[in-house]
């Protein structure tokens, strides 16, 4: 059965790269794996829905070169004739379709589109050989079936699709020549001339701007993935380990994963990738290592993004909630007395995380200094160390972290106090505060910085329904369902294909 592919879909699998060669067998592809997309049926039918839209837009945005023929006759001698202005009018799609064939690709088929296609012939015959003396508009209606069989492939590194197996059935391809002055044996030179060529230019011209199409939708996904995994200096590679695979139910890409900062880039040769750790019946799933992860950590740890300034006003309110410790003190005074206090937190350790089916966590070296003037020296400086269960959700189209601290020593502080027990206080104190109030805090500044990201790149623009991110031995599955608005795809091929 002839068939079609989504050409979203193929975008959406084309993701980006720019790295070396892909391995042949995918076992041996998964240890360097760090991060899959695997996109199911669902999915595509979904994309698939789009697909007429870019189809229409292949045939607008096609170009319809100029022909010309010639050919002898009995009794009238040479006849030259040129087709001109070829353009398309009343375009209408009727259906997609595709499936997916295991192990060798996606099938497509659009069946009856019809068009009405213009344009003039010169032609010239006898004595008006010289110069195309006479010129004729016609009109033809069409209707065809358009068939593409795109094989995906590893080419330079990332998911590349080959379309050359794109033909067109015509059903119907109907001359009308106005005017009809001509003689009949011209108008039937004509019909078989412009039959046979409108056949040809039609799908040569359709079948490139469907590879151009396809391409281009491709490359603007890769980068707009790409930009959203880069920001600043860190950038990651996504090139493609392997050829993508297809399955009755799903395709699946497999990603690289590599953080690069400061010219350094992470490896990963040990990932614990297998298929078998995703399901199908959610539309989309990336599964991500704990390998991919935690380079990303330590470059932004590196790059001093871990860092926060709570001062004025937004500090007193902060340290307002209800602690069961008292607040010594000194802070009360400095909160209160001064008129700029400020609360610096950093990272003093690169972030490790660790996932299991019981959850992510992360472990850190935190530090803080409390400032009452946001000169000179601080009044307070604390280090912690904590082990923090991570739980992610997006609600809304924000991206919410929520933290359960498990461990929390602090094992430093400098306070201006010599008493033992102040001092003893002062550490419970901190303690609950670094719990009840500076993760939460810190991690709600992480979910709006997540989330900036994604609006960066406009992909919260995308509907996704019940988004999940589960964690598992080694790494984490976020899986959703999405829906794909209009709009979007009106503005995707107006910023593709114009
Ligand atoms: C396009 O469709 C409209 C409405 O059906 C019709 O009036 C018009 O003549 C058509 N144009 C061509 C070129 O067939
Ligand atoms: C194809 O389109 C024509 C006119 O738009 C319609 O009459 C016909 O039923 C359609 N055929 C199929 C198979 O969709
Ligand atoms: C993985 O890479 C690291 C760092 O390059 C190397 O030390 C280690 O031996 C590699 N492991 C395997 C299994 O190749
Ligand atoms: C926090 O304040 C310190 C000292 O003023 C400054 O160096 C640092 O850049 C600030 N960090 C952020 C994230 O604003
Ligand atoms: C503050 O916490 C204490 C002890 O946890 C509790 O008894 C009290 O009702 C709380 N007060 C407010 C206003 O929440
Ligand atoms: C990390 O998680 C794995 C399960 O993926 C577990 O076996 C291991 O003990 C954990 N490591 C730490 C340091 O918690």
């Amino acid at each position: 059965m002839p068939s079609k592919v989504p050409l979203l879909l193929l975008s959406l699998l084309s993701w980006f790269g720019t790295s070396h060669c892909c391995l042949q067998d995918p076992a041996s592809a998964y240890r360097f794996t760090g991060a899959v997309c695997r996109l199911t049926y669902p999915a595509a039918v979904v994309l698939n829905e789009k697909t007429t839209k870019v189809i229409e837009a292949a045939f607008q945005h096609a170009r319809y070169p100029s022909m010309k023929g010639e050919k002898s006759l009995l009794f009238i001698g040479k006849v030259m004739y040129g087709l001109d202005n070829l353009e398309i009018h009343n375009l209408s799609i009727g259906q997609s379709a595709f499936e997916l064939h295991p192990g060798e690709g996606i099938a497509m088929e659009i069946s009856n589109v019809s068009a009405v296609f213009k344009g003039t012939i010169q032609y010239g015959y006898g004595s008006w050989l010289v110069n195309f003396g006479h010129s004729v508009d016609f009109e033809i209606d069409s209707q065809i079936d358009l068939g593409i069989n795109p094989k995906l492939y590893c080419g330079d590194g990332k998911v590349a699709a080959d379309t050359t197996d794109c033909y067109l059935n015509f059903h119907k391809l109907r001359l009308h020549l106005q005017g009809d002055k001509e003689p009949n044996w011209l108008k039937k030179l004509f019909t078989d001339f412009i039959t046979l060529t409108v056949k040809l230019v039609i799908k040569g011209q359709i079948c490139k701007e469907i590879n151009k199409a396809a391409n281009i939708l491709a490359d603007f996904i890769q980068d707009t993935a790409e930009q959203f995994l880069t920001d600043g200096d860190i950038s990651v590679d996504i090139g493609i380990t392997a050829a993508p695979v297809i399955t009755a139910n799903y395709i699946e890409s497999y990603h690289k994963g590599l953080t690069k900062y400061n010219n350094k880039i992470a490896v990963i040769n040990e990932s614990v990738f297998h298929p078998s750790q995703l399901t199908e019946d959610r539309m989309i799933y990336f599964w991500i290592s704990d390998q991919f992860l935690n380079p990303m950590l330590k470059a932004a740890h590196q790059d001093g993004r871990f860092q926060l300034n709570v001062s004025g006003e937004e500090l007193t309110t902060l340290l307002r909630t209800n602690l069961s410790t008292a607040m010594p003190e000194f802070i009360r005074k400095c909160l209160l007395d001064s008129a700029s206090p400020e609360l610096r937190l950093w990272s003093s350790s690169v972030p490790y995380l660790n996932s299991s089916i019981l959850g992510t966590t992360i472990w850190v070296q935190a530090s803080g200094q409390l400032h009452c003037e946001s000169q000179g020296t601080p009044v307070l400086f604390f280090q912690t160390s904590m082990a923090v269960d991570i739980t992610t959700s997006y609600v809304n189209k924000k991206v919410l972290l929520q933290g359960h601290p498990t461990e929390i020593s602090v094992f430093r502080a400098e306070l201006p106090l010599q008493d033992q027990q102040l001092y003893d206080e002062a550490l419970e104190f901190i303690k609950e505060a670094v719990v009840k109030i500076g993760t939460p805090k810190v991690l709600s500044v992480l979910g709006v910085e997540l989330t900036r990201l994604l609006d960066k790149q406009g992909l919260y623009q995308f509907d996704l329904f019940n988004p999940e991110v589960l964690p598992r031995d080694g790494f984490v599955v976020i899986q959703m369902d999405f829906g794909f608005p209009h709009h979007l795809l009106v503005e995707f091929l107006k910023r593709t294909l114009q």
